[in-house]
């Protein structure tokens, strides 16, 4: 079922595998083994084979040699960096990104961690203008309708006072003209869909970011597209049984921030138990 091959030619029984196995259902004996008994047990994780120091372990037809090889971390005073002077970005180029690098970023992302490693995080993205500027119409017509039928919230009134802003002076308050977007969502038959799709959207966002891509998070069309509008979530195709994780605005920023904010943010406890 999930394939558990060693290659015990190469194989050095060191038992690594075995011992970083999250269900420890790998057995050693001269050489690593899974029972039929216990294979339903696995969560296809593949620790055992990203592990193995000889490339002696293959789990769900996976070719060890395939897999990425694990370079120098990157300097952490850079990472640590990047993070800090991380900004939203509501300052994009008028500039279509390469599909081959969104994807490839997304491809990224999904490795990303997720609950039961149920790797079930769907991302719905636009890839050219039109398509995102009729997306556009589609939330600003959204909010406008719900306003005029009397179906908007009270406490989502300042979307239609974007949405006027919009209409009247053609600035975008709201996707900042932003050239693309991306929707993370996963099943809600996952044990953890919204966690999933955030922290894979996390991943993206410092990948991007180290691209020279902006991205900002986006509550105001998940707002609209969930409490508002919720057709327009069916319409670009997003299955029925999915929930929302985030969404993201994404493209070449035309800010470069040259220091971080300073932030006052920090809330750190400690508790030491006697
Ligand atoms: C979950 C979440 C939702 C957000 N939604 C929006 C949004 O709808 N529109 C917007 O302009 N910014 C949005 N932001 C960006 C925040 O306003 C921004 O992170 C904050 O102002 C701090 O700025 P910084 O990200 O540059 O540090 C969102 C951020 C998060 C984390």
């Amino acid at each position: 079922m999930v394939d558990f091959k060693i290659d015990q030619e190469k194989c050095i029984s060191c038992g690594i595998c075995a011992n970083d196995c999250p269900m420890r259902i790998i057995d050693m004996d001269q050489y690593p083994s899974l029972t039929l008994e216990n294979e339903p047990k696995c969560i296809q994780c593949q620790h055992c084979m990203a592990a193995c120091p000889v490339s002696a372990l293959s789990i769900v037809g996976k070719n060890p040699e395939e897999s990425e090889k694990t370079l120098d971390l990157p300097d952490s005073k850079l990472v640590d960096n990047m993070i800090k002077t991380r900004r939203s970005t509501r300052n994009y180029k008028d500039e279509i990104l390469d599909k081959n690098l969104i994807n490839e970023m997304l491809k990224t992302a999904s490795y990303a961690p997720t609950g039961h490693n149920d790797n079930g995080v769907r991302f719905t993205a636009t890839y050219d203008k039109e398509s995102m500027s009729k997306f556009k119409e589609m939330i600003y017509s959204s909010i406008k309708s719900a306003k005029e039928e009397g179906k908007l919230a009270p406490e989502m009134n300042f979307l239609y006072q974007l949405q006027q802003i919009w209409e009247n002076t053609g600035q975008d308050r709201i996707f900042w003209d932003a050239p693309h977007i991306v929707i993370a969502s996963s099943s809600n038959k996952n044990v953890t869909p919204i966690e999933d799709s955030i922290i894979a959207l996390s991943y993206f966002e410092l990948l991007a970011n180290s691209n020279n891509i902006g991205t900002l998070w986006n509550g105001m069309i998940k707002w609209t597209m969930e409490a508002i509008d919720p057709s327009l979530i069916k319409k670009i195709g997003i299955p029925e049984d999915h929930k929302i994780g985030y969404i993201m605005l994404f493209g070449k920023t035309n800010i470069k921030y040259p220091r971080a904010i300073q932030s006052n943010g920090i809330d750190i406890h400690s508790f030491t138990i006697s």
